[in-house]
């Protein structure tokens, strides 16, 4: 299969190629940057789709850039790195003389509202409450193609966990040093994935004609993971102590108190259809996931 990865040399997009070519598909990565096997966002405006069978987009700035200020020019980035670069892989498929067959778009578990109680499936409503929610909200609209035969898949995906970047890299440091510990209450859910499952669900929708639709990127023992929980199995797999909460105040002044909401709360997701489409998880419960991560 020929795959055209949008956001593709990032954290996610690095396995997700890493599984594509190993299963014998050809991946190119739509880039800010050109080089080999990227074409760049404006050769795809000029040019279109090149001849593909499948198309993914992954491309967003980081949210949780602890270095960029929370604020109106940030917000905006924030925004048209994922809705502009998903409206123009879906323009290019509308206008593809051979449309691919499959097109996957990776989004977040921030379309639903975060309860620490509430369960939310596939089925759920959400996306109509906060920025993140609008985000997703929006970000999924600009993937939706009338009439196309395209087939499309929505991954909204948990906190993606893996050695090589995302949430863990900025906290394995303090962790080591014993430093760590459950953010604010450490009470709010902690809806996590490993990347290796992120990457495999992505694989599984692209390859299995008859997934369509939402499908929850978490894994199936995440509902029951709290931040604080998560906390210690951290601390447990790097074989120290976890005892430094760190405060909700100190969390709102690093990353503004609109996005500090991602850390101080949290949803409980299940991953129904994912599951009933017949994905199997590598990784279902945490602390394999983790010892596998920090080895
Ligand atoms: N990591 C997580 O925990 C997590 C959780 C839920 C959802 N997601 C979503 O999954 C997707 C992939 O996540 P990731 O962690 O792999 O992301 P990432 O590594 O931070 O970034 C992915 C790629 O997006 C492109 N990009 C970054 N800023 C951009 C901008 N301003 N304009 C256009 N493109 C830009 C970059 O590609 P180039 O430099 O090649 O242009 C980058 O390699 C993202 O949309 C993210 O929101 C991630």
């Amino acid at each position: 299969m020929r795959v055209v990865v949008g956001g593709g040399t990032g954290f996610v997009g690095r396995a997700l190629t890493q599984l594509l070519r190993s299963r014998g598909h050809q991946v190119t990565h739509v880039s800010r940057q050109g080089g080999k096997d990227r074409i760049t966002w404006e050769e795809l405006s000029h040019s279109g789709l090149p001849l593909c069978d499948a198309v993914v987009n992954l491309a967003g700035e980081n949210v949780l850039n602890p270095f960029r200020r929370w604020g109106d020019a940030f917000c905006r980035e924030v925004i048209s790195s994922r809705v502009d670069t998903t409206k123009a892989l879906a323009e290019a498929i509308a206008a593809a003389e051979q449309p691919p067959r499959a097109w996957v778009l990776v989004t977040g578990v921030g379309f639903y509202r975060p309860s620490p109680t509430a369960e939310y499936t596939e089925d759920s409503p959400g996306g109509d409450f906060d920025f993140f929610s609008r985000l997703v909200s929006s970000w999924e609209a600009a993937a939706l193609i009338p009439g196309s035969p395209t087939r499309g898949v929505v991954v909204r995906s948990g906190v993606v966990l893996g050695r090589d970047g995302g949430a863990i890299s900025q906290m394995l440091l303090p962790f080591r040093l014993g430093l760590g510990g459950p953010m604010g209450s450490g009470l709010q859910p902690f809806p996590w994935i490993h990347i290796q499952d992120l990457s495999g669900i992505v694989c599984h929708a692209l390859e299995k004609e008859s997934v369509r639709g939402i499908l929850n990127g978490v894994a199936p023992s995440s509902p029951g993971t709290s931040n604080g929980a998560f906390a210690q199995e951290l601390a447990a797999a790097l074989g120290r102590p976890a005892l430094l909460p760190v405060p909700a105040w100190a969390v709102r002044a690093v990353f503004g108190a609109e996005r500090a909401v991602m850390l101080l709360q949290g949803q409980r997701v299940l991953p129904k259809r994912t599951l009933e489409s017949g994905y199997c998880f590598v990784f279902p419960e945490l602390p394999a996931a983790l010892r596998d991560i920090v080895a």
